[in-house]
């Protein structure tokens, strides 16, 4: 791990040296003055004075060498389709979309929300909300109408760009009632929309306010549209990302530093180089949307897949087979993805020729040690558990092969990336923990380029939800727990909000569950801390089996329970043991794959749920009240 750790002492002892030299990966139409600029803490400013634009180095820069080269590849099985954009291709929808903008009125600074289903005009729009520099707000798809009316509120865009519907296991998903509502609900909802009519449902345009996108795309096709040359630290978009408050904070990127980070990363974390296919399967909605389905592969010259569809459906080799198709060499992918491949037929795995895949890239969740392993050696490939955030943009822990080719080890996102100084923090003294001390990770600002430069129209709110976490020091908290071993492995533990203390003692209920996950008969499992008159909290389990018939035996649910426990007692000590062990076919999950553990633990101690609004399936909420 020699060469990685000096990279990374490279980057945090010389920032001006390092990201100075990294910065020369994209074009600057005026050059920078200053790598960094941090006389505001904890507000970093990086390549102050620069003058550069993302949709032009995502695809005008790259048009003389590659124009006739696959840039967006668009695979959807929710519709049978599959559309291949060369760059020259999608430079041309680009320009248009962004003469679609300017006709609205759109100019520079104004903000675009983008209420789309994985189809390539989401791509269109942001990269042309880009290009003129106007600021994009995706909202994810699964978003009811009070998320996007709050985002629409937020935001307050010039345009609105969405659909009649979106697809899911075939079935049509309505978006345009949900925007109707959301329209009626928002405060400052835009004079237009532009909807995406592609046939899935019937609805009624509002006149005057609802616009065809395929008329105006027929009148604006070969409009070229000059870029917009934005200073580095102008924003180029806003997230929305959930935090501990029901209110969700509207994370801010700049233009230049996360242009430099991305291609940085698409180089040193993820292997890439220009020409080279890469396949994020995240939906645009989410943080891996934007910067590894959308920016990253685009600005360092690769082609990116962009998947509508389930990793399931028509079979669950479809992820396989895509892979195959196009050549991919880099698949990115959340977590839970793999471990619903894990309840399918094993065959699947091999049917495809994958000698063109260098790695599998797995983050948002933890990877348990026994999921990492099995799509590793069942594929024969390496797996690299990266660990990020919304926040920071790009991955925080990962392996670095553009870097060196370090050992992998199942449980851990490896080390530190280059420009992130991150800690592990007592909680209670504020100083750093020792090797194998668990503690918060937390990061040493300056937050390096690409990371979120405020909280969007809340600077107050960035300062005190991130910066005000330790006594007497400001570090960025990412609320997470971590540990590192004595070889320099970090272990990522579960969110600082969802540990457990159960009798005095200390537990994250994410150690117990890859002790339940260990039981060959468990597919996944969720364990939560649950409020108990004697001891604080007790930890309950829910998990979910490989194959349900499992339990059709007489007494096998008792008998697996026994077994579950007993390796949690071996592996956790008799404390985390939970009062109760129930299995159940699905876990309340997010559409991104994040289990709703908030939404169990209320369940489990009697009270309502709260928002459920990105639940995947509710019904895996009454099978848990079942069991109780
Ligand atoms: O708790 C960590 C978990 O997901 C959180 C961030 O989620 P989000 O903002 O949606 O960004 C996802 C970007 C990939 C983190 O605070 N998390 C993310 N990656 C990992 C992880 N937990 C464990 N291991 C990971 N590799």
């Amino acid at each position: 791990m020699h060469k990685t750790r000096e990279f990374h002492r490279q980057s945090i002892d010389d920032p001006d040296t390092f990201w100075r030299r990294e910065a020369q990966r994209i074009h600057w139409e005026t050059p920078f003055e200053q790598v960094l600029d941090y006389s505001n803490p904890p507000f970093a400013r990086w390549f102050v004075g620069g003058r550069t634009n993302l949709c032009y180095n995502a695809i005008d820069r790259w048009l003389d060498t590659q124009a006739d080269q696959p840039a967006l590849i668009w695979v959807s099985t929710e519709v049978e389709q599959e559309i291949v954009y060369t760059r020259a291709e999608l430079s041309r929808e680009v320009n248009a979309a962004a003469a679609i903008l300017k006709s609205l009125g759109v100019s520079r600074g104004d903000r675009v929300l983008i209420y789309l289903p994985m189809i390539p005009q989401a791509a269109f729009f942001m990269l042309a909300s880009a290009r003129i520099g106007a600021i994009h707000s995706v909202v994810f798809g699964g978003f009811a109408a009070h998320n996007l009316a709050q985002r629409i509120d937020g935001a307050q865009p010039k345009v609105v760009i969405s659909t009649d519907a979106g697809s899911r296991g075939g079935k049509a998903i309505a978006y345009k009632p949900l925007l109707d509502q959301a329209m009626k609900q928002s405060k400052c909802a835009p004079e237009h929309v532009v909807i995406v009519d592609r046939g899935l449902i019937p609805y009624q345009a509002v006149a005057g306010r609802d616009l065809d996108y395929a008329q105006l795309r027929t009148r604006y096709l070969d409009v070229a549209v000059p870029v917009e040359w934005m200073e580095s630290n102008d924003p180029s978009y806003v997230l929305y990302t959930s935090g501990t408050t029901g209110n969700p904070k509207g994370v801010q990127r700049d233009t230049g530093g996360y242009a430099v980070a991305l291609c940085t990363s698409m180089d040193y974390i993820f292997g890439g180089k220009p020409g080279d296919v890469y396949f994020s399967a995240s939906d645009i909605g989410w943080v891996v949307g934007h910067s590894y389905v959308i920016y990253g592969p685009l600005l360092n010259g690769q082609a990116s897949v962009m998947y509508e569809g389930l990793p399931t459906r028509p079979d669950a080799a479809i992820l396989w087979k895509i892979i195959e198709q196009y050549r991919v060499k880099a698949l990115f992918c959340a977590p839970t993805a793999i471990r619903v491949l894990k309840k399918h037929d094993p065959a699947l795995l091999t049917r495809h020729d994958l000698s063109c895949l260098d790695r599998i890239y797995l983050a948002g969740e933890p990877l348990d040690e026994l999921t990492g392993r099995w799509i590793s050696e069942a594929l024969g490939k390496p797996v690299i558990d990266n660990y990020w955030q919304t926040e920071t943009g790009w991955p925080i822990l990962s392996a670095q092969p553009g870097v060196e080719e370090i050992e992998l080890r199942f449980g851990s996102p490896s080390t530190p990336a280059y420009g992130f100084d991150v800690r592990v923090i007592d909680e209670v003294t504020g100083l750093d923990s020792g090797p194998n001390q668990k503690g918060v990770v937390a990061i040493q600002p300056p937050l390096p380029p690409g990371a979120l430069s405020t909280i969007w129209d809340d600077d107050a709110r960035f300062v005190h939800t991130y910066f005000e976490s330790f006594p007497g020091r400001m570090l960025y908290s990412t609320f997470d727990w971590g540990l590192v071993d004595e070889d320099g492995y970090w272990y990522i533990l579960g969110r600082t909000d969802d540990v457990i203390n159960v009798a005095g003692h200390r537990l994250g209920t994410r150690e117990i569950e890859e002790s339940v996950n260990i039981h060959p008969a468990v597919a996944e499992s969720a364990v939560v801390g649950v409020s108990d008159s004697t001891k604080g909290q007790v930890a309950m389990a829910f998990a979910v089996l490989r194959h349900p018939d499992d339990l059709l035996e007489a007494g096998a649910s008792e008998r697996l329970a026994n077994e579950i426990k007993t390796i949690i007692e071996q592996r956790n000590g008799a404390v985390a043991r939970p009062a109760q062990i129930s299995f159940v076919n699905s876990l309340p999950k997010t559409r991104s794959g994040k289990v709703l553990r908030r939404a169990i633990v209320a369940l489990c101690e009697g009270r309502d749920p709260g928002d459920l609004t990105t639940i995947e399936d509710p019904s895996a909420l009454d099978q848990i009240r079942a069991t109780l």
